[in-house]
Formats: structure tokens, C-alpha cells, sequence
């Protein structure tokens, strides 16, 4: 077989840039993308994307409606394709057996149900989502279970290590590509055949090929050691601001030893993001299964640790404060769970912000690519008791940093966003109340320049020096 069609379900952050990519590098491949949404299938097909990735307007423009389509219309769109990825959501639990912490993988089974059902010919079907290990055996299950003369199923492993933000590059020049199959002749073929897709950019000693489980385990566990690092460092933020050490140094100390290296030593207010608590509590919880307790409370501990630091740097806001922060106005730079993403699933910051409303502050919140609507929805969502009304009246959104921090007493950084550090703080500074706090928790910004202005500066990992105004206040 060669693959000549390619269909993907899901048009999401991982569905979407990587079956455009696969477009823009494989003209001779028709690649068509569906998704059950409609709102979402007609955005693609717009000229605003229903995700803000750099790079990727450009690559969309180019091959849709050439060799990439986007479209709600599944069956035909499978029966044609020689290869199908599923690039569903894989939420956590929220109800039921493994409630909080399994990974609910109804998407990825009705998936497998609805491609058995249409499927007219031989495909090679290919996990992309996130899943817990073994999870190709449902599927396997589901489409062996109605194979039928000439309708053969080959299930293959291929989990995305793209990161939003960099979600083009990472996909251009991946540090490697893997490729999980049966370890059987028709399994290697099948995955030659996706092999092959990928040669059309990525060398061949970059496509790792194992078997399925390894394929399954690999992404979870990567995810689990990102994560676990980021928690490392955050714990030793709080070793440095007891006792006058800068994370940033110590950063750059340990991370120039090669074995460490630098990448992922950012401490930070902690992790967001769809993947690192999912795949985490996914790690957790398999591990429970499977009897490994000590395993998994290893793994559940970079999870405490990044939820202590949210809290931590939440509650250093009200304790500066002066112990109370009712009524006072607080402004919220960036909502996004990193920078160059207007995704929020897991950001920080609805966490923070949920801290901070609880104490009755008035938030004012400016993210340059985070929509209002959506705003709010994650913060009614986060405060379920809250009557939606009541939370529109604590929260307002702004277009711009300057009139969000306006008549504020405190900034409060969550997403690293660089217009952040280009500000003009004195501006900024002259428009709040006095006197005026700023919590940077992404170290973003000149702290001993903010400090020169007049601000007090609280970060993370490193003791700022107080502001001179401050003192003679005190
Ligand atoms: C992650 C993995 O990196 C990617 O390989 C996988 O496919 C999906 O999950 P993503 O969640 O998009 O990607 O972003 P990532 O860059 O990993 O950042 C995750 C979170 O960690 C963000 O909130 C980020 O701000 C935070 N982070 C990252 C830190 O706090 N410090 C760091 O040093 C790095
Ligand atoms: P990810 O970050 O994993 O890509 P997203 O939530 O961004 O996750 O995208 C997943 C997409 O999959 C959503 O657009 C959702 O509508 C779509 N989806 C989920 N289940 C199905 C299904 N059974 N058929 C088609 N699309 C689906």
C-alpha cells in the first residue's frame, strides 16, 4: 500500500497543526481533517484559525483547499483514506472508576466504533492522542472484532511531542519521531508505510520505531519527566527565596552540566497545560492498578509540588497585601498557560485568579491572545457554586496592560508573554495605587529596574530587594 489519503478525527491542537504540516510536506497526500464541531470545522476553513500557533495561518493558507481539507463529513473522508489518525481529546475522569485521575477514553473508542462501522477497505489506523498504556489494545479490539473480506485493520502508536507555542518548529524539526506497531510482518509494514510519510521531511535515524506498548509508555513517560523537572526546580525556589539563593543562577549552574542540561530548569508560578497533570495522573493511577503504590506516589508528588507552588505564589499576593485583599484591584498579565498559545487548559492562572477572587479581590486580566468569552468560562467553570453573574462582576477583561493594571494595587504575572517585559512599568507604575505591587511568577521582568521605579517585587526563586519607597513607608 501506499498512502495516497490520509484522514484525521479531531481537529484540535494536536490533530490540526500536525495534519497541516503533513499536508505542506507531502503535496502528493490528500489529507482531510474532521471533527464533529461544526464551529470549529468552520474556523479552520476560515481566515481566523481556532488556534493561535505562530507559523501556522502561513501553512494552512498554503495547502487548504490544495491537498488539505477540513470538513464535518467523516465517513467518506474515512472510507477514502488509506490511513486514519485519532486525534480526539483524552480528558481526565470526572465521574466514575479512576474519577479525577484515568484518562476517559470514550472519545478515542467511539473513534474506533465509527470507523469499523464504515471503513470499506484495508487502513492502517494510527493513535495520536495521549493515552494511557494499552490503550491500542481497545481499539485493536474494537476493529479486529469487525474486520471482514478485505477490510483489514493495522493499529499503530504514534504519540505528539509537539509543545504549543513552538508547535511548527518542534513539528519541522523534531528531535524524533516514534512509531509503535505489532510485532508482527503486517505490524512492520504498516509501519513502513507511516515511515514513509514522515521521510518526506524527517531523516530516517530520527524515526525510533518499537512496539506498541513502548510507543504508549514513551509519551507518558516523557511528559512525566518534563514535568518532573519543572517541580524539581520549583522546589528549589522556594530553597532559594529562604535563604538568598537565585534560582536563576542555580539554574545555570546545574544545567550546564551536560547530563543535565538546560531545558526545563524555568521555575515558574508551575506547569499547565493539557498534557503534564493528565499523562501524570494517567501515570498515578495505572501504576495503582497495576500495584506499583510506591511508583505512584513518586509520580504524584511532582503533581503536590506544582499545586503547592500555584498556592504558594497565590497566597505570597494576599500576605503582601497586607493580609487582605477584598475589594482591592488586582491586575492579571496574561491567562494562557505559557506564552504564544491562547490555550488555558490547566493554566496557572486560573488558579490564581481563583485563589484571589475567593479573597474577594476585583480582578482585571489582560492576555493578548486569550478571548474573553473564554476567560470567563474557565473562571465559572473553576468557581461552579459562583452564580455566573457574580463572576462577571469581579472579573473584568482588558485589550491592553495599561488600563488592566489602571487604579490597581497589584500586578500579578502568570503567562511569560515577552510584550510583558517591554512594557513601560514606570507608566504603568504612575497610574496605580501606591503603594504598587508587582508578583512576577515567570521572572520575566528587570526586577531591580521595577524597583528603581518604586514597586515592590515579589518573584519566584529569588529574594528582590525592597523597594526604597517601601521602607521609608515601613
Ligand atoms: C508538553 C510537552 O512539552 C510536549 O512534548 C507534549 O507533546 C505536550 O505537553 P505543552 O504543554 O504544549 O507541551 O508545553 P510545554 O512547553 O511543555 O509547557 C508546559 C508547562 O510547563 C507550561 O505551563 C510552561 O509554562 C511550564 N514550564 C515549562 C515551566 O514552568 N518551566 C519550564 O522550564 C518549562
Ligand atoms: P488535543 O489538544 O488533544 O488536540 P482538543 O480538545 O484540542 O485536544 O481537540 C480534540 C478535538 O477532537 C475536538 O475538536 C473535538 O471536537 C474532537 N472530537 C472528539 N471526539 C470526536 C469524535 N468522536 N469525532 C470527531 N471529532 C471528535
Amino acid at each position: 500500500m501506499v498512502i495516497k489519503k490520509i484522514c484525521c478525527i479531531g481537529a484540535g491542537y494536536v490533530g490540526g497543526p500536525t495534519c497541516s504540516m503533513i499536508a505542506y510536506k507531502c503535496p502528493d497526500i490528500q489529507v482531510t481533517v474532521c471533527d464533529r464541531n461544526d464551529e470549529r470545522i468552520d474556523q479552520w476553513n476560515s481566515h481566523k484559525l481556532p488556534i493561535y500557533e505562530p507559523g501556522l495561518d502561513d501553512i494552512v493558507k498554503e495547502c487548504r483547499g490544495r491537498n488539505l481539507f477540513f470538513t464535518t463529513d467523516m465517513d467518506p473522508a474515512i472510507k477514502e483514506a488509506d490511513l486514519i489518525f485519532i486525534s480526539v481529546n483524552t480528558p481526565t475522569k470526572t465521574f466514575g472508576v479512576g474519577k479525577g485521575r484515568a484518562a476517559d477514553l470514550k472519545f478515542v473508542e467511539s473513534c474506533a466504533r465509527k470507523i469499523a462501522s464504515v471503513a470499506n477497505g484495508p487502513k492502517i489506523v494510527v493513535e495520536k492522542s495521549t493515552v494511557p498504556v494499552r490503550s491500542a489494545e481497545s481499539i485493536i479490539n474494537i476493529l479486529k472484532a469487525n474486520t471482514r473480506p478485505g477490510v483489514e485493520f493495522q493499529v499503530l502508536s504514534n504519540p505528539e511531542f509537539l509543545s504549543e507555542g513552538t508547535a511548527i518548529n518542534d513539528l519541522t524539526n523534531p528531535d524524533r519521531v516514534l512509531i509503535g506497531g505489532e510485532t508482527t510482518p503486517e505490524g512492520a509494514r504498516a509501519i513502513e508505510e507511516l515511515c514513509w510519510v514522515y521521510s518526506h521531511w524527517i531523516n530516517r535515524d530520527r524515526i525510533i520505531t518499537t512496539n506498541t506498548w513502548s510507543s504508549e509508555l514513551s509519551k507518558l513517560t516523557a511528559n512525566a519527566f518534563l514535568a518532573q523537572r519543572i517541580s524539581s526546580i520549583n522546589a528549589i525556589s522556594m530553597v532559594c527565596e529562604a535563604t538568598g539563593a537565585d534560582i536563576t543562577e542555580v539554574a545555570k549552574a546545574i544545567g550546564t552540566d551536560s547530563r543535565i542540561g538546560p531545558k526545563f530548569l524555568q521555575a515558574s508560578v508551575g506547569f499547565g497545560g493539557s498534557c503534564f497533570q493528565k499523562d501524570l495522573l494517567n501515570l498515578v493511577y495505572i501504576s495503582e492498578c497495576l500495584n506499583l503504590s510506591e511508583v505512584a506516589a513518586y509520580w504524584q508528588q511532582v503533581i503536590d509540588m506544582n499545586e503547592y507552588q500555584k498556592s504558594r505564589f497565590a497566597g505570597k499576593v494576599v500576605e503582601r497585601l497586607f493580609n487582605t485583599i477584598t475589594d482591592k484591584r488586582i491586575a492579571m498579565f496574561g491567562f494562557a498557560f505559557k506564552k504564544n498559545t491562547g490555550d488555558t487548559r490547566e493554566s496557572p492562572a486560573i488558579y490564581v485568579s481563583k485563589y484571589l477572587l475567593e479573597e474577594g479581590a476585583k480582578l482585571h486580566i489582560y492576555d493578548p491572545k486569550v478571548e474573553e468569552k473564554q476567560i470567563f468560562f474557565d473562571l465559572v467553570t473553576m468557581m461552579p457554586t459562583e452564580d455566573p453573574e457574580g463572576v462577571k462582576e469581579l472579573v473584568k477583561v482588558h485589550s491592553d496592560a495599561y488600563s488592566a493594571a489602571k487604579d490597581a494595587h497589584a500586578i500579578v504575572i502568570c503567562t511569560e508573554w515577552d510584550e510583558f517585559t517591554t512594557l513601560d512599568y514606570q507608566k504603568i507604575y504612575d497610574s496605580m495605587l501606591k503603594p504598587a505591587f508587582l508578583f512576577d511568577g515567570r521572572k520575566i521582568c528587570d526586577h531591580e529596574a521595577l524597583v528603581k521605579i518604586g514597586f515592590h517585587v515579589e518573584t519566584i526563586g529569588k529574594r528582590v530587594s525592597r523597594s526604597p519607597l517601601l521602607r521609608v513607608m515601613a
